[in-house]
């Protein structure tokens, strides 16, 4: 039995230029989908993978964020008075009592392996999950509760992977894997390769579980792709000294980073929600007149 991993790490210091002019004043982890944002599905994953302590690495105008983890006793109350206990309910539970959030600025925006670094004095040496918001995964179990019940077999990093379009590689962390008795051993992993480079189709997606040891590598990971400090080259050099394993997680992932991923998964959400799933469902068939 390996002691359960206790620290989320959610990079959201990025200033989300694919979605300008929505995102010039509120964070893309703000974006809704349905009723709402990226960033509460996050953290409603990471909680339902065991997280309590939740640590944000933020940018300059990402204080929304903030305040939407934080209570909102005027809102409580106006809320309370007018009977609507319902929504009441939505706004108090956020966060649930006994998971603490915790705010770390990232002062330069030097890439997602800086970001997780910057994480280090919050998280300290325990392993940690690393959730990308814009990546939006539908799966029960949760994604990341999946990649926790696989840790818990053999006490080594988990990475949650899926294959994607060939001509798409260098989207992603793109990695190589061997089969073993604990599933499927990661024996490479390239940042953004191009398809001719790519050593498989194999694609990291936003879910990492990673043992502490990283945050040593990433001292020592100079700038990468993209001039950034890459988390994808501190664990390529884990990869030196210990198991990291790839996980297809099952699940619907939706890129909410790109405006087609947004709609799609917007227009998913909104089909199996309760309150308006039919009526949308409707709406959609007319519009295709279907
Ligand atoms: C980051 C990682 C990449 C990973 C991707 C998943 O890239 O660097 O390895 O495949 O997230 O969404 P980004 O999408 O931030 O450019």
């Amino acid at each position: 039995m390996h002691a359960p991993v206790r620290s989320a790490v959610f990079p959201v210091a990025g200033r989300g230029t694919r979605f300008l002019p929505a995102t010039k004043a509120i964070p893309k982890e703000m974006l809704p989908i349905v009723d709402k944002p990226l960033i509460q599905y996050a953290v409603e994953e990471a909680i339902s993978a065991g997280a309590t302590k939740l640590v944000f690495v933020t940018g300059s105008s990402k204080r929304a964020i903030e305040d939407h983890f934080d209570t909102d006793p005027e809102l409580e109350r106006a809320l309370e008075e007018s009977g609507k206990a319902e929504l009441l309910e939505s706004i108090k539970d956020v966060v649930p009592k006994g998971v603490s959030c915790i705010y770390i600025r990232q002062g330069e925006p030097l890439g997602l392996g800086h970001a997780v670094l910057c994480a280090r004095p919050a998280v300290g040496d325990e392993p940690f999950f690393v959730h990308l918001a814009d990546d939006l995964i539908a799966g029960e179990p949760s994604c990341l509760k999946q990649m926790a019940d696989d840790y818990q077999n053999h006490g080594a990093s988990v990475v949650a992977v899926e294959e994607v379009p060939h001509e798409t590689t260098s989207s992603y962390g793109i990695v190589a894997v061997e089969a073993s008795d604990n599933g499927q051993r990661m024996t490479k992993i390239v940042e953004k390769p191009k398809p001719e480079d790519a050593p498989s189709n194999l694609a990291v997606v936003g879910r990492y579980l990673l043992a502490p040891q990283i945050f040593d590598k990433l001292e020592n990971t100079g700038r990468g792709a993209g001039g950034e400090i890459q988390l994808t080259d501190a664990i390529a050099d884990l990869l030196d000294d210990a198991d990291v394993y790839a996980y297809p997680f099952s699940g619907d992932r939706y890129d909410c980073g790109n405006k087609l991923g947004y709609l799609q998964a917007t227009v998913a959400y909104g089909l199996a929600n309760d309150e308006v799933g039919d009526l949308f469902e409707e709406y959609l068939r007319s519009k295709l007149g279907s």
